[in-house]
């Protein structure tokens, strides 16, 4: 693996006292994806919410393409965080905005973009997930997979170095689940680098240039599927546990 595009240090987060992230090191290669696994309430959705600043971290160091990034600094911030998008489990879309509209609001609000080029641009991203004849329609009107198609093709939009991805099909009904991994694995086939959350086994196996296992708060195992997924490791616990409440066959 190269130089890391994002690489974050130390990071800590304590909520009314408790601490809930102890000093978690993430470091991403261009085109690396790294898979975040572990029991509920181990931490993974809050370190992703650190390490796109939606929730301030106590303390932590971040570097974007090996420049250190001030999280104090507003303006670097704002930079940063424009250059890293998020992937949620409930979509998080605009409800009274049109499919297109969910896209082109931040491109012509951040990239400050006009309307004839933002709409482009956001008929290219609908279109790379299957979503061009639904841009008129509003997120009641889509099913799971669609909003959740929608959500990445507006991430992308913004041309994100990394996308930070907390179990996006987590919410899905499995006849839709599908479609959004198909995209998923679409991106990493493109070079997307990639941090993501996820309890899909499969996506696990296969797509994981690493896994990290977290629980209390710290990262306590990381390594290849290969290495870990191995008799008597956690993870490997985890991933059969997975199995029989899944019973997946992707
Ligand atoms: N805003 C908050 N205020 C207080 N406690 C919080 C907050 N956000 C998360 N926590 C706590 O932090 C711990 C870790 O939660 P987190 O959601 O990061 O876990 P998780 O690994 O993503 O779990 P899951 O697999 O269920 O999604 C939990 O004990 C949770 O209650
Ligand atoms: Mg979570």
């Amino acid at each position: 693996m190269g130089d890391p595009i994002l690489r974050v240090e130390n990071i800590c987060k304590s909520f009314n006292g408790d601490p809930i992230i102890k000093g978690v090191d993430v470091s991403l290669a261009k085109g690396e994806i790294k898979i975040l696994i572990g029991p509920s309430g181990g931490g993974k959705s809050t370190l992703l919410q650190c390490m796109n600043c939606l929730v301030t971290p106590d303390s932590g160091k971040f570097w974007l393409e090996e420049k250190v990034v001030d999280i104090s600094n507003k303006q670097q911030l704002y930079s940063y965080r424009q250059q890293v998008g998020m992937i949620f489990q409930d979509f998080n879309l605009f409800d009274h905005l049109t499919a297109i509209d969910n896209l082109t609001i931040a491109l012509r609000k951040v990239k400050k973009m006009g309307k004839k080029e933002a709409t482009a641009r956001a008929m290219t991203e609908l279109s790379q997930v299957g979503l061009a004849d639904k841009k008129y329609l509003y997120p009641a009107e889509l099913s799971g997979g669609q909003k959740q198609r929608v959500a990445i093709a507006r991430a992308l939009a913004m041309d994100p170095k990394v996308l930070l991805l907390d179990e996006p099909t987590s919410a899905l009904d499995p006849e839709v689940m599908g479609e959004v991994i198909d995209v998923i694995r679409n991106l990493a086939r493109k070079g997307m680098t990639m941090i993501m959350a996820t309890h899909q086994i499969n996506l696990i196996r296969t797509l994981a240039d690493e896994i990290l296992f977290m629980d209390a708060g710290y990262v306590v195992e990381q390594g290849t599927p290969k290495a870990l997924l191995v008799p008597g490791s956690r993870s490997q616990g985890f991933c059969d546990k997975l199995d029989l409440v899944t019973g997946e066959n992707r």
